[in-house]
């Protein structure tokens, strides 16, 4: 059985898939647990650090709740009210929280080339796990989420199950990548067909494209990429719509530093998203995926843009089944990822 003690969980493609199933066992067993009310009592007098540059609903609850489930707490940091906002490295950050705690959880997932860097700077400087909340590489906790879900409903066996990752539009806000990038990289590796579509202004990292083709490669999946929601949901098993930023305008965060400059690209990504109001999920198109095909979102999902009413509340979606199990996922990941801190006299 592996072990991940003291192990990061920064991305899936860090960990082995053997990995990665011990983890979503665990999950399981948490998930039964909790609905027996049964305690768990796994991490008791332990801190989890969970640091956010971004807002959460699902992701800072289930690991605030889970954290308590475990008998461990959860502490909530904004980065704007931490020394991060005046310039204080992810070292120095890691070093601190390090010393103090037994984890940290990192959220840094609007800026290309930020997020994932942050976190990896993190760990390097210290000793307990980091684990990734969403970066702009992946968001590792939800689609192990995710993962857990289609297994509960198509059984862990899902060879030759088909998955359509789709852009769909959204007024809103302009959305990271980071969920389809680590649906593409994840899917790929446990029997799924992956099929993406998106249109030709909101194509993805390099790096992950180049990971879910290789993934697929090793597995002897399929990792397709056409241009239509309508092509991709044709026979799929599972379809998961939704919205992310056009990648170029994406990228130009990186320079863009005041917030008068940051509205201004936000304006320019939601004029482009305007351009493709006809990719939403509605009952016309999940009937060209299969009689039995669920409807997945990561959430929040934008209703009337991104997918009808009648199919988020209808009986294809998942998505509250998917949202509780961030819940049970989190608690896996924190609960395998953490460890006693040695005692020391000094
Ligand atoms: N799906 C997800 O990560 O939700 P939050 O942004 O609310 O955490």
């Amino acid at each position: 059985m592996p072990t991940l003690k003291g192990r990061d969980y920064i991305e899936t493609q860090d960990l082995t898939a053997d990995e990665i199933r011990f983890l979503l066992d665990v999950a399981v067993d948490l998930k039964a647990k909790f609905h027996r009310g049964e305690p768990t009592p796994l991490l008791p007098n332990q801190t989890a650090f969970l640091l956010f540059f971004d807002k959460s609903t699902r992701t800072r609850n289930a690991f605030e709740a889970g954290a308590t489930q475990l008998g461990a707490h959860a502490h909530f940091l904004d980065s704007n009210v931490t020394q991060i906002s005046h310039g204080e490295t992810g070292k120095d950050t890691g070093m601190i929280l390090g010393s103090m705690g037994h984890a940290i959880a990192i959220r840094h997932d609007l800026i290309l080339d930020e997020g994932n860097r942050f976190m990896r700077d993190v760990a390097a400087a210290t000793d307990v796990p980091v684990i990734n909340m969403q970066c702009d590489v992946d968001h590792p906790t939800q689609t192990l989420a995710d993962l857990m879900t289609i297994r509960e409903v198509f059984g862990d066996d899902l060879r030759g199950r088909k998955i359509a990752v789709t852009w769909a539009y959204s007024p809103s806000y302009a959305k990271p990548l980071s969920v389809p990038q680590g649906l593409i990289t994840l899917m790929t590796r446990f029997g799924m067909n992956v099929s993406l579509a998106h249109p030709p202004e909101y194509r993805l990292m390099d790096r992950c494209m180049k990971s879910a083709r290789e993934n697929a490669s090793s597995a002897g999946t399929r990792f397709d990429v056409v241009d239509s929601m309508e092509a991709a949901f044709e026979g799929a098993d599972i379809v998961y719509p939704k919205s992310w930023g056009p990648y170029d305008l994406m990228l130009q965060r990186q320079g863009a530093r005041t917030p008068e400059a940051m509205h201004g690209i936000e304006e320019q990504c939601l004029a482009l998203n305007a351009r493709y109001k006809s990719w939403i999920c509605d009952e016309d198109k999940m009937k060209l995926a299969k009689h039995q095909a669920v409807y997945m979102h990561c959430l929040p999902a934008d209703r009337g843009a991104e997918v009808t009413d009648a199919v988020l509340d209808g009986p294809q979606s998942v998505v509250f089944q998917e949202a509780e199990n961030r819940l049970h996922t989190a608690k896996a990941i924190m609960a395998s990822t953490m460890r006693e801190r040695p005692f020391s006299s000094q």
